[in-house]
């Protein structure tokens, strides 16, 4: 069985339905109610299993509640997925207001710890398991004018290191995938930000590769990454990236 946080969306949905068709009974994950269950309804008429449950991953008390939910249905954990994220504005670094800072490093950063750190729990005990978290390709290096968001996924990558070099000899892998640029709701919002903010960064992302990447092309590298094809890896970060960091 698998937990996927962001499931309503993006890569999140799209790795839900290619884990639940090979078999994982998934457990979605979600502040968005109406879009998590849109998620539960194609796993569901493709013939797959699971539940959705409501959360903020920024709050300790729901990724609580979505590891024991996980728990009462499959009383186990074999998959963590922990994607869910948000994007910050285009800005100046000296512009980022600390309410902005904090909002991103709550989701994209502490997210990430809580969802670990209570699914480390159940795994530790179980004596078996597998992490992918999502990071990006500013987790190794910096895009420009997203100063709170690389940061962010900074940490995702030093989390993924940490705790795969402790869990390295308990059965549990711990890895990460980098996108660049993935088709979905969180890239399509851009360019309608930066009208109405009227700002112009100096240097965009360069899609060397001519094209965003499809959300079903990562959730290939998740199934991957969630399987003993993998076996050998764990404190991996993943590029997929269309060639955007060469
Ligand atoms: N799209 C890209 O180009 C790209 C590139 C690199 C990394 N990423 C990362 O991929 C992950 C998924 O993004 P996506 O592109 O699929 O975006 P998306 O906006 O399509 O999906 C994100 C999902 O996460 C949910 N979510 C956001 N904040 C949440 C919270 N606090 N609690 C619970 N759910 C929350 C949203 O409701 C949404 O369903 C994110 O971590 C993002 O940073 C995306």
């Amino acid at each position: 069985m698998a937990i996927i946080t962001g499931a309503g969306s993006g890569i999140g949905r799209a790795s839900s339905i290619k884990l639940a068709a090979r078999g994982a009974k998934v457990v979605l994950v979600d502040y968005n109610e109406k879009s998590g269950q849109e998620t539960l309804d194609v796993v569901k008429s493709n013939g797959g299993d699971g539940i959705f449950v409501q959360a903020d991953v920024s709050k300790s008390a729901d990724v609580q509640n979505y590891v024991q939910k996980a728990l009462d249905a499959y009383g186990k954990i074999d998959i963590l997925f922990n994607n869910a994220g948000m994007m910050q504005r285009f800005q100046r670094f000296q512009d980022v207001s600390e309410e902005e800072f904090s909002r991103v490093i709550d989701v994209n950063l502490k997210g990430i710890f809580l969802g670990m750190k209570y699914v480390l729990q159940v795994m530790d005990k179980q004596g078996y398991g597998n992490i992918v978290n999502t990071a990006s390709t500013t987790a190794i290096r910096a895009e420009h004018s997203l100063a709170s968001y690389t940061a962010s996924k900074h940490g995702v990558a030093g989390l993924t290191k940490a705790a795969a070099i402790e869990y390295v000899r308990k059965g549990i892998r711990i890895n990460a995938i980098c996108p660049g640029g993935v088709a979905t709701n969180m890239t399509a919002a851009v360019p309608q930000e930066l009208r109405e903010s009227g700002y112009v960064p100096e240097e965009f992302p360069n899609m060397r590769i001519g094209r965003f990447a499809e959300p079903e092309e990562l959730a290939e590298i998740v199934v991957f990454l969630a399987s003993e094809a993998s076996s050998y890896m764990t404190g991996s970060l993943v590029l997929a990236d269309g060639g955007m960091t060469l």
